[in-house]
């Protein structure tokens, strides 16, 4: 028998699902999968492939990202280093790796599938997100749907317009599809005038249209997080669209302005698309791969932001992260 996690929602809010920013109860803080015990075990079993760590500063303005090693540090170590640091830990794709978590993520969406007939989540997954009681993550889009189920501590969640090419240029989304940038987009202080805010606490989801750009800052405590992303045959044409934008004006010049994946060129565009990627598959071309930054640093409990440069690595620049951020 299913659980239900989602708690007391309205009609307004099943209703809203992909279409505006929500905010919503659930319960799935208190199913025990999160605890420290949990989440280091549920590290130890996790494939370190599908596990990214990542480094910070403190100031939204200033794109100080870094990636790197966990070294030898066991799971319960790493968490430590996480509370008492300035680091972010993706645990990717559980539903690939951990049946009771791949039970949790289907009930969810079964749920919201059973109460809203329009919504629909296929390509199901989910990540957790464990980062440091000041982390940030920067100014960004997630490709698939992407809803942020919050479960410890507390963070500050600044969402901003979609599909506004003023706010992330469709070329950027274009390069991030076909993995010449990570999911950081470059970000100006005017954005904030047209920012909403939410303080997420746990027992709350978060989430807005297919790539909404939003930032992060936490407030206190390790936060957690449960970030759970689907996609369905609108989400996948939106990206096909961009493709295919990009296509048409590196082939053959033409520029295509529009974004939508609704109507009849939308659906021509997804044509091009997938019949580009057919053909790179026929004829044994590498197809693209997700960009991810170049490991910088390891994690040192020891050092008092939770990491040290690996040998070779100079002193905190940022000149490669900025480069691949503002396409140079
Ligand atoms: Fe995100």
């Amino acid at each position: 028998m299913p659980q239900n996690y989602l708690d007391q929602w309205t009609p307004e809010q099943f209703e809203v699902l992909e279409e505006a920013i929500l905010v919503a109860k659930h319960k799935i803080h208190s199913t025990g999968l999160f605890s420290d015990e949990a989440l280091a075990d549920l590290i130890d079993r996790h494939p370190s492939d599908y596990l990214t760590i990542a480094a910070m500063g403190r100031d939204a303005n200033k794109f100080e990202w870094m990636v790197g090693e966990r070294g030898d540090l066991t799971a319960m170590e790493l968490l430590d280093a996480v509370r008492n640091g300035q680091l972010w830990l993706n645990v990717i794709a559980i539903t690939k790796f951990h049946d009771e978590y791949r039970k949790l993520i289907d009930d969810v969406y079964n749920e919201l599938e059973a109460s809203n007939p329009r919504f629909k989540a296929q390509n199901r997954s989910g990540n957790i997100l464990i980062s440091s009681p000041h982390a940030m993550v920067y100014y960004h889009i997630d490709l698939p749907v992407n809803m942020l189920w919050h479960l410890r501590g507390e963070k500050r969640v600044w969402v901003y317009p979609p599909f506004d090419p003023r706010f992330v240029a469709p070329k950027n989304i274009e390069r991030l599809i076909v993995g010449e940038m990570a999911e950081d987009m470059p970000y100006h202080t005017w954005f904030e005038d047209y920012a909403l805010s939410f303080d997420v606490k746990p027992g709350q989801l978060i989430t807005w249209p297919q790539n909404t750009p939003h930032r992060v800052s936490n407030l206190e405590g390790l936060n957690v997080s449960l970030s759970t992303e689907h996609r369905n045959p609108r989400a996948q044409r939106r990206l096909n669209v961009h493709r295919a934008n990009r296509l048409l004006r590196q082939k053959f010049g033409c520029e295509c302005r529009s974004i939508s994946p609704d109507g009849f060129t939308a659906r021509c565009k997804e044509v091009i698309a997938r019949g580009s990627n057919l053909t790179t598959r026929l004829i044994g071309k590498k197809t693209e791969e997700p960009f991810s930054y170049r490991k910088r640093f390891l994690v040192d409990p020891s050092a008092e932001k939770g990491w040290r440069l690996l040998d070779g690595e100079q002193p905190e620049t940022f000149e490669e992260e900025n480069a691949v951020l503002m396409g140079v």
